[in-house]
């Protein structure tokens, strides 16, 4: 962290322990009755017209005798001034509304999906795009996002890990950490600034079998090393609030699991700001099974330490009776309502409650935020395989190209750019592949013929004979194929098959047919089966749903403006009955080292041993794997020690340089993203094979080369172990420094 965002981060903490907002928020509570407290710990929906709650006709009313402290879903500075104007003039104590909205990769600009972002490896980018975010969301009366999505994911069936940092906690966290300072910025009371939300507490993306919604059973140890890294560094950037999530964990719903919302979040982490439930989801701790009606419901979540009911409706209406039967004690709703309040002196709400009404959504997103939404799409990029084709790669396109055949039902369609929770940018302000290579072309005196040739879904070919064709007559062929962005990924859009869906894999395999150039482009929320792509098609990029600026990043890329630099942060799998799949997993007992995985066994060796009979165990594309146009080399990896203390690490003294040589051994410039990883061994648990332990940009002229050094401290070596303890343990350890996670040339410390 920088001195910098040391500074943010101790300046965004501060307003959870400032003596005058504490002051202002007590003085305001003992007036408060036990209705007025209940009608701050409510939040409904407006604006659409889903789940309980909603379609209502008497909101202003409900306003006005102060049964609402929150609103989400309304946007729109003259519409959220009207709503605010009944809350603080006609209220009895003119306790301002706190508007939310999910604002998670752009407002008014749509950035690639979070899972693209992740790609980057580039926290700094991050939070310049969270504070463009906040700038534009706040302009529009939102001052609370309900972001970042912190939760880490596994298993690529499961449709929200495109909102998310992927597979890894060291990565996630620091990305956490970055949109925080990006929305919060230097002051929550700046006008500008959005409360963030770390979101799914906790262990969402652990679902079982992918599927959205469903149960997860994590362990202690395994829910404390991996799921909870990234809430704690939310937490630790100054996060405003969190959600609770959805799911079941450990047969306890999120929603009222004390455990993690008391004992964790408050207990040991001593979190101040509010908790805000999921959309309806104290109403579905019934169907869940531990309450047998509303009250009992609202009574489980008010105690476990939800602060805000959204829209379920069951606080309003029951939280009152409760506290006077003696069900509840008082001190939960005082509890839930302190925080609330304080998140809203925070905000200064109090003292600005209005949003200024000159600018709206119908304005054109400026050059500057375009400029950062195309640089972003490039950074989210992942060249997944270049192979040669007469004689050199076939990416980056070479001025040799005259015709260029662009097909699939994703190169055209601007509405699908911008991806699941594409804030308010709508197709209009999208550019899409076709029109930026229309333009390229047409500049270079090139041709560009573009043909559909198939839907996202379904098994029509009518449009397959007009594609080859196009493919034929053109000196190369790109395809744009991949998912439906409007259902197939983010919320509720588990997959059971990771393949390209509909026929777009048939379609794939006629123009290879052809004989001609391919380039795959793929874009999708969530990584894919590629298998076959990977062994007939020569050049696979992976684009995701790259935002308003996908065209004109991609033809820059694609002609060698910029290098790729993206490396993936889910592993890819080669076949759905891999997931869960990544790469940070334990060893096993039989490790089938030094067997041919990529046959069935023949004999006894090569079968008892932890593998599958029809598939290999690795992924397809690895953590932290991509491609550029250059190559780089790496030296083996050294230390400033062989040997190191566990007692001074612990004692936070102490700590190990690592570094090795990286050097562009190709012909162009490039950033490549230098990786740092460990595996220890001899501990009293068991560690994964590898854990990211450390990450650099680093931009490389051809023939340069540059020493990387990071740093391990007791920090980045301590974990849970036997005794429950977050400690550094003495363990032979093994160091890379590699350009992904199955790479480098190791070096061995010993930790006594
Ligand atoms: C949704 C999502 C959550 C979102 C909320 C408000 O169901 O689970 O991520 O913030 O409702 O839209």
């Amino acid at each position: 962290m920088t001195l910098a965002q040391f500074s943010i981060a101790q300046t965004s903490l501060s307003w959870s322990k400032d003596p005058q907002i504490e002051a202002r928020v007590e003085k305001l509570l003992n007036q408060m009755t036990l209705a007025e407290k209940v009608g701050q710990m409510t939040q409904f929906s407006i604006g659409t017209p889903t789940g309980p709650g909603t379609g209502r006709s008497d909101y202003k009313e409900m306003v006005a005798r102060g049964e609402v402290g929150s609103i989400l879903n309304m946007t729109g500075a003259a519409q959220t001034n009207a709503m605010q104007k009944i809350a603080v003039e006609q209220t009895r104590l003119h306790i301002p509304l706190l508007f939310g909205l999910d604002i998670i990769h752009g407002y008014r600009t749509s950035f690639p999906i979070p899972l693209g972002l992740s790609a980057s490896w580039d926290p700094e980018l991050i939070e310049r795009i969270a504070r463009l975010a906040a700038q534009e969301g706040t302009r529009a009366g939102i001052r609370w996002t309900f972001s970042p999505m912190v939760d880490i994911a596994r298993d690529a069936r499961w449709g929200r890990i495109a909102e998310g940092a992927g597979e890894d906690p060291y990565l996630g966290s620091a990305i956490a950490a970055a949109y925080v300072r990006g929305y919060q910025g230097s002051s929550l009371s700046n006008v500008d600034s959005l409360a963030a939300c770390a979101k799914h507490f906790t262990g969402y993306g652990a679902v079982e079998g992918g599927r959205d919604y469903n149960t997860a059973e994590i362990p202690d140890r395994l829910l404390r090393q991996v799921y909870l890294p990234p809430f704690e560094a939310a937490m630790d950037a100054g996060a405003a609030s969190f959600m609770s999530a959805f799911e079941a964990l450990n047969e306890v719903p999120s929603t009222e699991n004390s455990f993690t919302l008391k004992t964790v979040l408050r207990d040991e982490w001593n979190f101040r700001g509010l908790v805000v439930s999921d959309y309806g989801a104290i109403a579905e701790l019934i169907p869940q099974g531990v309450a047998l009606d509303g009250a009992a419901a609202a009574r489980k979540a008010a105690l476990a330490g939800v602060d805000m009911d959204m829209e379920s409706n069951l606080y309003r209406t029951e939280l009152a009776k409760l506290v006077e039967s003696g069900a509840l004690p008082q001190s939960a709703i005082d509890d839930a309502v302190r925080r609330i309040l304080r998140v809203k002196f925070a905000l200064g709400l109090f003292d600005h409650p209005y949003t200024a009404e000159n600018t709206d959504d119908a304005q054109p997103i400026p050059a500057s935020s375009l400029e950062l939404a195309r640089t972003a799409a490039e950074q989210s990029f992942v060249l997944l395989k270049n192979a040669t084709v007469k004689g050199s790669p076939l990416l980056p396109l070479n001025g040799g190209i005259k015709s260029v055949a662009l097909i699939g039902p994703l190169a055209d369609d601007g509405a699908q750019m911008v991806g699941s929770w594409g804030g308010k940018s709508t197709a209009k302000d999208v550019t899409t592949l076709r029109a930026a290579l229309e333009a390229r072309l047409s500049q270079h005196g090139g041709r560009l013929l573009y043909a559909k040739g198939a839907e996202l879904t379904g098994t029509s070919e009518s449009g397959f004979a007009e594609a080859v064709n196009a493919a034929r007559q053109a000196d190369v062929a790109i395809l744009a194929l991949g998912e439906d962005a409007t259902w197939m990924t983010g919320e509720a859009a588990s997959r059971a098959h990771l393949d390209l869906p509909g026929n777009q894999q048939q379609l794939l395999e006629a123009i290879v047919a052809t004989g001609k150039p391919v380039v795959l482009l793929v874009f999708s929320g969530r990584p894919l089966v590629l298998k076959w792509a990977a062994q007939h098609v020569p050049a696979m990029m992976e684009v995701w749903f790259p935002g308003v600026q996908a065209g004109p990043a991609m033809a820059s890329t694609l002609f060698g403006d910029v290098a790729p630099s993206g490396k993936l942060t889910t592993s890819f799998p080669r076949a759905v009955g891999q997931e869960p799949l990544y790469y940070n997993a334990l060893n096993t007992g039989r490790p089938p080292e030094k067997i041919d995985l990529t046959r069935p066994p023949t004999n006894s060796d090569e079968k008892y041993v932890s593998r599958y009979v029809d598939e290999q165990n690795s992924p397809l594309f690895p953590f932290g794997f991509g491609l550029s146009y250059t190559t780089f080399s790496y030296s083996p990896t050294t230390l400033s020690t062989p040997t190191a203390s566990a007692s001074a690490l612990n004692n936070d003294s102490g700590n190990i340089r690592v570094s090795a040589e990286v050097k562009n051994i190709g012909t162009r410039k490039a950033d490549e993203i230098v990786q740092l990883y460990i595996r220890q061994r001899g501990t009293s648990v068991a560690r994964p094979v590898r854990e990211l332990k450390g990450f650099r940009r680093i931009t490389l002229s051809p023939g340069q080369s540059q020493r990387v050094e990071f740093t391990l401290t007791g920090k980045e070596l301590r974990f849970w172990n036997i005794d429950m303890k977050n400690l550094v343990e003495p363990a032979q350890v093994t160091i890379w420094i590699a350009p992904d996670s199955t790479s480098g040339t190791p070096a061995e410390l010993t930790i006594r």
